[in-house]
């Protein structure tokens, strides 16, 4: 690996934009409609302010967090996005790596370039989810989570925000510089062999199961026993619906802006649904999280871990394996710092007092 080794993730970023080829920049970074809820995303947390707490002693701040069970060096982790293989050779196992050094988690995604056993075979130790497709099949859905949990995958991500899959605009079928990737946690046997071809976009949409719906959330409570989050919630109702039909976790998002645009910053959505679920299952937020502070703030509104999304295939792009390691220590070593100065020697001082809405001053 290159000597890459940056303080700030803007430098990451700037990096990852000049090595990446322009279609994979462009994939990884645009997001759906206008525009309006990705910039919505970095702007709420700005809308934030941090009141913190003094002559604390904060000589040893601890960050460690126990999310879905698992105990981490951190309350951030990876939130699952498509085929790492462009952004670097090694793919997912490059990505699971460096989560695994940092003793952080990592969500592997359907869409993924490398396999479930390719995960655990490379970073056996590694906190590892897997954000599940469901098939029409119910007997390959089945197959699925069998290999998820022969894998050491210990939850089963689903992403509820994607009702209508866009098979036809497919980044493997319109971008030059997805030439010949795979999806080997989305696709069988019967596939056709060439991922570009109409043949291959009739076939996910002849196999993929969609819109899922609630009933889909009760099947798959019947049918794993392992844990399950719902991501991508955005309102307190279906909150609700979520812990009543017996989940372990919501993350709330909005995709990174990329599904519905003009839904709230996912921080702005994130209070009344810590509310509506009352501490029934752990609730998380991504979106826009870029600093230390932003972790902190996403914290004191209640979130127990939040996950990141685009700075991961920055670091991916940057710099491999390291490049993920090297994004997760610095927010990690910025979330440790911002406690310190607010007060904070552990994840239980985040209290939400400390913060408080930008419009309490303007008025
Ligand atoms: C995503 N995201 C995503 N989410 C999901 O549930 N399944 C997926 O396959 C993908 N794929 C994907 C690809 C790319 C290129 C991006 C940027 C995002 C959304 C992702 O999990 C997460 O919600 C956002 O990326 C979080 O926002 P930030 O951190 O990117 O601002």
């Amino acid at each position: 690996a290159s000597q890459v080794s940056f303080s700030r993730l803007e430098d990451f970023k700037s990096l990852a934009k000049k090595r990446l080829p322009s279609d994979v920049w462009e994939y990884y970074s645009f997001p759906s409609c206008n525009g309006f809820t990705i910039q919505e995303n970095e702007r709420a947390f700005q809308r934030y302010r941090l009141l913190p707490r003094v002559l604390r002693d904060v000589s040893r701040v601890d960050t460690t967090a126990t999310v879905l069970g698992s105990q981490l060096d951190m309350p951030v982790a990876i939130a699952p996005t498509a085929h790492h293989s462009l952004a670097h050779p090694d793919g997912e196992k490059a990505t699971a790596t460096g989560a695994a050094s940092a003793n952080s988690a990592f969500v592997l995604s359907s869409f993924a370039n490398c396999s479930m056993e390719d995960i655990a075979q490379t970073a056996p130790h590694g906190v590892r989810w897997f954000y599940l497709i469901l098939q029409n099949d119910p007997d390959r859905t089945r197959e699925l989570l069998q290999r998820a949990e022969r894998a050491g995958f210990t939850a089963i991500w689903l992403t509820v925000d994607q009702p209508r899959f866009q098979f036809q605009h497919r980044p493997e079928s319109e971008m030059k510089s997805a030439e010949g990737v795979r999806l080997p946690n989305l696709t069988f046997d019967d596939a056709p062999g060439d991922a570009r071809s109409p043949e291959f976009t009739a076939y996910l949409r002849d196999n993929v199961k969609q819109p899922i719906t609630w009933d889909d959330v009760v099947w798959l409570r019947k049918n794993t026993s392992l844990k399950i989050v719902l991501k991508g919630i955005l309102s307190a109702e279906d909150a609700k619906e979520a812990v009543k039909v017996g989940v372990d976790g919501i993350c709330v998002s909005n995709h990174g802006g990329r599904q519905l645009d003009g839904v709230p910053a996912s921080i702005d959505a994130l209070p009344d649904i810590v509310r509506a679920v009352g501490g029934k299952v752990e609730v998380y937020v991504d979106g826009g999280v870029r600093t230390g502070t932003d972790v902190l703030k996403a914290l004191a509104l209640g979130a127990r871990c939040v996950f990141i999304g685009r700075p991961v295939l920055w670091g991916l792009a940057a710099n491999g394996a390291e490049g993920v390691h090297q994004v997760l220590q610095l927010f990690k070593e910025q979330l440790n710092l911002a406690m310190a100065q607010a007060g904070c020697s552990q994840l239980s001082d985040i209290k939400p007092s400390l913060v408080i809405h930008e419009s309490y001053y303007l008025h």
